[in-house]
């Protein structure tokens, strides 16, 4: 071999160890360049825009959104922002299915950057608790395969379905009035469940579309991005140009999903009888798959198509270095050894699978690399309450920090503050016991000395 070949080939080399230690970040923003995609050339280019970090998702029911709140808590936590996480009474939604209120917010999770627990939407309470530069970002499903979810998700558990003979998705189309009522306990996963979730009335006829209409053009006012589970991948895309993100901010592992037993097609005829009984839902989804794919269009359908290449690609990427080369293995609860990853179970006749750890990750990797691996595949139960244990930590500690006749202010990494919140607990007590700065005590026990304050202030009734 010549000089100059044995000079290009090491060039070669050093180019592909050089793009593989940068990981994701490097090869990603060269492709693009490559690409000459318009919006992204400008981003993620070093010290352009700076990343937006003041979020509302709306998490709704069964529409792939545990994967995306899963993200966001993530991206909190990378970034050090603050997640409003909801009192000990309200347990880990924001006291669905009541109206949300700034009650509902524990304390030490205030001011918030972000809120992603599933919550029914209040415009009103959100604009007092967050910072006026807020986007309001929400997700919607197909409403066939999303009432077939719901159906079997909670059939134990929602009585308008219970009392369906045989547990029948047919029978109860067939004459949902004989098994529905509007005001019982959880009817709202019987009907317009996404509707309900966006603060609307579920319950509104089909024939009134001036409601659907306003309805929809309220939702198109407040919310920055639809996006649509069944172009999750596309969605997120759009997420990532809106917020100014990098793609190692969007990766993801889906969670929360059936075992394929208990999925089933819909026979011929269900579809439309499914968007009749939910027809304020059907409409929205319309809108709003509609309207995404003139954005996706309007960025460019190769910009698009390669972005959303290049994210799979850095998630087989990923999955490779956390668990070896394939996905982790899909398990129901039951077969999971780590309590820490088992998903709740709504029913005995559902699984919600989840997945194990390979028992050989910890061999050489950083604990920062084995918790990142973790928190890709950590239940929504688990991880509110592992983001609850920390933030309380750090509020402690900031409080600590300060002179005692000082108000505490949690620490807050981002922008300037919006009117104040209405708070319904009083400032923290003194902090107790432990010698300041080392922290031992209240790691192990953190939100002990808040739960009984929490649950004391009873959240208001709220009106709709
Ligand atoms: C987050 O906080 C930790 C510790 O306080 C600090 O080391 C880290 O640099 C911070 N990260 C960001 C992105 O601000
Ligand atoms: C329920 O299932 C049984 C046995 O499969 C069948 O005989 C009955 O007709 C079903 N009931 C309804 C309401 O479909
Ligand atoms: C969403 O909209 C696109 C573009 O109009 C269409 O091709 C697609 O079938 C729609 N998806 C669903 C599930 O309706
Ligand atoms: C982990 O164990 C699996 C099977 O037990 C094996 O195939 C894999 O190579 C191991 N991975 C590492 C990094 O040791
Ligand atoms: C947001 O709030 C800040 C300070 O609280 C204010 O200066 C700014 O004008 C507000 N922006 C908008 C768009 O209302």
């Amino acid at each position: 071999m010549s000089q100059k070949k044995i000079f290009l080939v090491f060039i070669a080399i050093s180019t592909v160890s050089l793009l593989l230690h940068h990981g994701g970040h490097l090869s990603w923003t060269m492709e693009a360049f490559h690409l000459g995609c318009p919006a992204l050339r400008s981003h993620p280019a070093a010290g352009l825009k700076p990343k937006h970090t003041n979020v509302v998702f709306l998490k709704t029911h069964k529409t792939a959104s545990t994967t995306m709140q899963n993200l966001l808590f993530r991206f909190a936590e990378h970034n050090n922002l603050t997640v409003a996480l909801p009192v000990q009474a309200c347990s880990h939604q924001f006291c669905y299915p009541r109206s949300f209120t700034s009650h509902f917010v524990h304390a030490h999770t205030l001011p918030p950057n972000i809120v992603t627990s599933h919550m029914r939407f209040n415009r009103g309470e959100l604009q007092r608790l967050m910072p006026n530069d807020t986007i309001y970002i929400t997700i919607l499903r197909e409403p066939g395969s999303m009432f077939e979810s719901l159906f079997s998700y909670y059939n134990q558990y929602c009585q308008s379905f219970k009392r369906v003979p045989n547990g029948s998705l047919e029978v109860f189309l067939d004459e949902p009035w004989r098994y529905y009522r509007p005001d019982e306990k959880d009817s709202m996963y019987a009907r317009n469940t996404l509707t309900f979730d966006l603060g609307g009335d579920k319950d509104r006829p089909a024939t009134d579309v001036a409601y659907a209409r306003a309805f929809v053009a309220e939702v198109e006012r407040v919310f920055s991005l639809v996006m649509i589970a069944e172009y999750f991948d596309e969605s997120l895309v759009l997420l990532r140009h809106l917020l100014s993100w990098d793609l190692d901010d969007i990766l993801y592992v889906k969670l929360n999903m059936r075992t394929p037993s208990s999925k089933r097609s819909l026979t011929p005829g269900l579809p439309a009888k499914i968007r009749a009984w939910n027809s304020l839902d059907a409409r929205l989804y319309d809108h709003f798959n509609a309207s995404l794919w003139r954005r996706l269009s309007a960025l460019g359908p190769a910009c698009v198509a390669r972005e959303v290449r290049l994210l799979q690609r850095a998630q087989e990427r990923l999955m490779r270095s956390c668990f070896g080369g394939r996905m982790p293995l899909l398990r129901s609860a039951a077969q999971i050894k780590n309590k820490d990853l088992r998903p709740w179970q709504p029913s005995g006749k559902v699984d919600i699978v989840g997945y194990d750890l390979p028992t050989n990750l910890s061999r050489g990797f950083s604990a920062q690399a084995q918790e990142l691996c973790l928190k890709l595949i950590m239940p929504e139960v688990q991880y509110t309450r592992v983001l609850l244990r920390s933030q309380s930590l750090r509020y402690r500690r900031s409080y600590q920090l300060r002179p005692p006749q000082q108000q505490p202010q949690p620490v807050r990494t981002a922008l300037p503050r919006h009117p104040p919140v209405q708070r319904s607990q009083a400032p923290p007590p003194a902090a107790p016991g432990p010698a300041s700065g080392t922290g031992s005590t209240s790691t192990s026990k953190p939100a002990a000395g808040t739960q009984g304050r929490t649950t004391k202030s009873e959240p208001q009734s709220s009106q709709t």
